[in-house]
């Protein structure tokens, strides 16, 4: 059993604080924002997450998981203080690394044994060497006896739980082998490679890993632009490329392009890092092309089945960036719904677990309790989340409540013939050149 402090309890520092919990050690989640300690202490969830709120209430009961704002409290005596704060987009498309800045200097002021500094936020390359001077100078001369390993963080959201206790690798980087493999014990459980390597490696593996899964979706989306004007349906390319055991079938889906919290800000703070240090990337610029593009073929396609967009009524069908979280950051409906009022277009939207956010978000859309509420006198529906809940739905209904029954399938997520047979004008995303296209 470890003694373990997370800094930062947002997707990432949450899961990864509850699992250690789980695994049998004693772990303090720590945050400087008071409500949303406040709210864990009082079992409540700062975000929507499949199993976390069973998972942190066992473990709190148990006694194995607290949370706290207060630093000296919570790296007292720990092992291990991981850092799991937030890297944002700065100016420039950098990683904002403030958080990251004033984490490492809170472990320097409270910090008086020794400590293994574990940095499981996305951070540039250098930036672990760069902590530890943070430390270093924040110490000002008092010894401290510490070393900084990177561990980063693949989970998905959605699926935090079950990526976390079984992932595909764990990847640990430090100037100091022993340190890496302190943090590896930690992963014991798990039977899955753990890869020590020099801690800037390490933080490369990260970006590497998340630009490659954004260069195949941008990828299939640029081929999938192609099959709607050579009459190929994308979703059968998808399958029978996937076949091959060199290509696999994960993140060949076409459809309104990549989002979130991570692949936006982490594909454009590696290219930043690249210019910086005077390489091209000029893979990395054409894979943010074609993204930014593929959100306007929805107003490309609209704007063919519809006319004008200008005081039309759109529906539109989830907001969160990916089915089965609450988070709306850089997620394609938003920019999609930005786009469309950019034309004049009136949007009425639904999602089964981001209302919530939206309605902090100054959008000026009307939230609707259902798909069915959308619908209702609406021009022209558009899916932009693919949530099982809209598998489902009875299209018949939908078909007698809206204005024009035009359907934009922005994830391909529906049968095309079965939608035109009830009489909708079916538009997927590289499904061929119908005439619904036209
Ligand atoms: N969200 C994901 O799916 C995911 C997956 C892998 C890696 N990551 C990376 O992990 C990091 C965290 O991402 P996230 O989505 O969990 O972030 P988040 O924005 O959801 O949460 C960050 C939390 O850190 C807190 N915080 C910021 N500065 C702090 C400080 N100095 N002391 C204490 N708390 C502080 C914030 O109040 C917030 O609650 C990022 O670098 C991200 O790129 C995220």
């Amino acid at each position: 059993m470890s003694k373990i402090c997370v800094i930062g309890t947002g997707y990432v520092g949450l899961v990864t604080g509850t699992c250690f919990a789980d695994l049998g050690n004693d772990v303090v989640c720590l945050d400087r924002d008071e409500e949303r300690i406040n709210q864990l202490n009082q079992s409540k969830m700062p975000f929507y997450e499949p199993g976390m709120e069973q998972l942190i209430n066992q473990n709190a009961k148990a006694s194995r998981l607290s949370f706290t704002t207060d630093y000296k409290k919570a790296l007292k005596d720990v092992d291990f203080a991981f850092i799991a704060v937030g890297t944002p987009s700065g100016a420039d498309g950098e990683a904002d690394l403030q958080y990251v800045r004033s984490a490492a200097e809170e472990i320097a002021d409270n910090v008086d044994s020794p400590i293994i500094v574990v940095n499981k936020s996305t951070v540039p390359v250098g930036t672990g060497d760069w902590v530890a001077d943070v430390i270093r100078k924040r110490r000002n001369g008092k010894a401290l006896e510490f070393n900084v390993v990177s561990n980063p963080e693949f989970l998905r959201e959605g699926s935090a739980i079950s990526d976390f206790m079984n992932p595909d690798r764990v990847v640990l980087g430090s100037t100091n082998k022993e340190a890496a493999e302190n943090v590896a014990t930690l992963y014991s459980q798990f039977r899955c490679p753990v890869l020590i390597t020099d801690l800037r490696t390490a933080e490369m593996i990260k970006y590497a890993s998340n630009a490659f899964l954004a260069t195949r979706i941008s990828f299939i989306n640029e081929i999938a632009n192609m099959c709607d004007e050579l009459d190929a349906d994308v979703s059968q390319v998808a399958l029978g490329m996937g076949y091959d055991k060199r290509i696999g079938h994960a993140f060949l889906d076409a459809g309104l392009g990549w989002g979130g919290s991570c692949f936006p800000k982490d594909v454009k703070a590696l290219a930043h890092m690249a210019v910086i240090h005077g390489t091209h990337p000029q893979l990395l610029q054409a894979v943010m092309e074609i993204n930014r593009n593929q959100r306007r073929q929805v107003l490309v396609k609209l704007r063919k089945a519809l006319g004008n967009l200008d005081e039309k009524t759109i529906g539109v069908l989830g907001l969160s960036f990916k089915p089965n979280t609450d988070d709306i950051r850089d997620a394609p409906a938003l920019e999609v719904i930005h786009l469309l009022q950019n034309e004049g277009a009136n949007i009425k939207a639904y999602d089964p677990q981001a209302m919530e956010n939206a309605a902090k978000e100054n959008l000026r859309i009307q939230l609707c309790k259902n798909p069915y509420q959308v619908a209702e006198n609406a021009d022209a529906l558009v899916l932009t989340t693919e949530w099982n809940e809209f598998k489902q739905i009875d299209f018949e209904k939908i078909h007698s409540l809206m204005n024009q029954p035009i359907i934009m399938d922005g994830r391909n997520l529906w049968d095309a013939e079965a939608l035109r047979e009830i009489g909708f004008k079916y538009i997927g995303v590289g499904r061929g050149n119908h005439p619904d296209n036209e």
